[in-house]
């Protein structure tokens, strides 16, 4: 049988997680947390089975969930929500992106996505038929080239996937990139989608840049968030979409044929958990900066440098005064001679430039991460003696 993604092999994170487990390696690759979620998000899981929700919640979500929701987009973002016609709860994020591709995408149609992408955008969009323009955002500062973004821009665009804050570069966007976004699809048939799962994981007081804070993006951008990300907990699988109502319409014909509705007990004990901790997602950015910087801390002095990390669950390590470029083989040798997997940056790029940095996920026990960064700092003192 021909092949539809014939180029496409096992996901870097899949690879990488395997690999780990079979050297027994600390695991700073796959960004997942290594600790307990709360445990009374546990307990209302199985209260919301006991109670009896076990049956297809709504094609669009448990309406107590999109309402909570909602109250706290209004919060976030200003303005209503309206959870009927403008939020839709699907299998995480990658639904949210893969639905919403196929709504907007048809056969030779264009997406514009910002290299390093996140590596479900262009799969998703290539099985709509449609081609995807991966433009660089070049190390070390992973800045966007608006006059090249406007230069990619043909009559077959249809869409451009946006990311902030930025995984892997660990960025964010800034309130011109929003406008530099609606000006670059001002006037086109052309459509956002903002892949948005860390909104919460800003650091140093950053603002989160939302397309939903922006009036002009916010009629015309699918955002994606994720519960994976908010509540410590990626193997929830829910996470949803916010778009105008003509946008969710299309996203839902989609997304009834592909995932149809999401687990309707954990959609129940979500929606409880919300109404009992409305302050949810609020605690993550001094949760996460203080993870951030016990790991700086601790690999201070190790050769290696740990660029500016504005979000998200990762840090950079940057290796380029200790190796010549070449982030594949650094990942590799960071797993099999200091036991530490990490995530190269190259994969997420359709033409890498040289690099110098992998990906260190900060979602990890204290332990984890006191310990991967001795075992790192011991490599990068191993690598300073011996010159290569
Ligand atoms: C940038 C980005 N988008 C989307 C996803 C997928 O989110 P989910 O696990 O909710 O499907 C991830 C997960 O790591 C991510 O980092």
């Amino acid at each position: 049988m021909p092949s539809k993604l014939p180029d496409v092999g096992t996901t870097i994170f899949t690879v990488i997680s395997r690999r780990a487990r079979e050297l027994g390696a600390l695991n700073l690759g796959q960004g997942f947390p290594d600790y307990d979620i709360d445990p009374r998000l546990a307990d209302l899981t199985g209260e919301a089975m006991r109670q009896g929700h076990n049956q297809y919640a709504p094609m669009e979500g448990v309406p107590e969930l999109r309402e909570r929701i909602a109250r706290k987009l209004g919060a976030s973002y200003g303005g209503e929500f309206d959870p009927q016609s403008q939020i839709t709860i699907t299998l995480g994020a990658t639904e949210a992106i893969y639905s919403a591709v196929q709504a907007v995408i048809g056969p030779g149609d264009e997406a514009i996505a910002f290299d390093p992408a996140y590596d479900s955008y262009e799969p998703a969009v290539r099985l709509a038929g449609g081609r995807c323009i991966r433009l660089p955002l070049m190390p070390p500062d992973f800045r966007y080239d608006w006059d090249r973004a406007r230069g990619a821009v043909t009559a077959r665009t249809r869409l451009v996937l946006f990311n902030t804050p930025h995984n892997p570069a660990c960025t964010a966007a800034t309130a011109a990139d929003l406008d530099a976004l609606a000006a670059l699809i001002r006037g086109h048939d052309i459509v956002v989608l903002s892949d948005e799962v860390y909104e919460h994981v800003l650091f140093d007081g950053r603002k989160h840049a939302s397309v939903l804070s922006h009036a002009e993006l916010r009629q015309r951008s699918f955002a994606v968030f994720s519960f994976g990300k908010t509540l410590h907990a990626t193997g929830l699988r829910v996470g949803y979409c916010v778009a105008a109502p003509p946008l969710t319409s299309e996203l839902r014909k989609v997304h009834q044929f592909n995932t149809f509705s999401i687990a309707n007990p954990l959609q129940h004990a979500i929606a409880a958990y919300l109404t009992e901790r409305p302050q949810t997602g609020r605690e993550l950015p001094a949760f996460f900066q203080a993870k951030r910087d016990r790991l700086r801390r601790a690999l201070e002095g190790s050769g290696f440098a740990l660029p500016p990390a504005h979000g998200t669950f990762f840090q950079l390590l940057d290796f380029g005064e200790l190796l010549p470029p070449g982030d594949v083989a650094f990942a590799e040798r960071a797993l099999s001679e200091a036991g530490v997997a990490t995530i190269p940056l190259s994969p997420f790029y359709a033409e890498p430039p040289p690099l110098s940095v992998v990906r260190l996920c900060i979602a990890k026990r204290d332990d984890t991460l006191d310990e991967a960064a001795q075992r790192l700092a011991a490599l990068g003192a191993r690598l300073s003696r011996s010159g290569a």
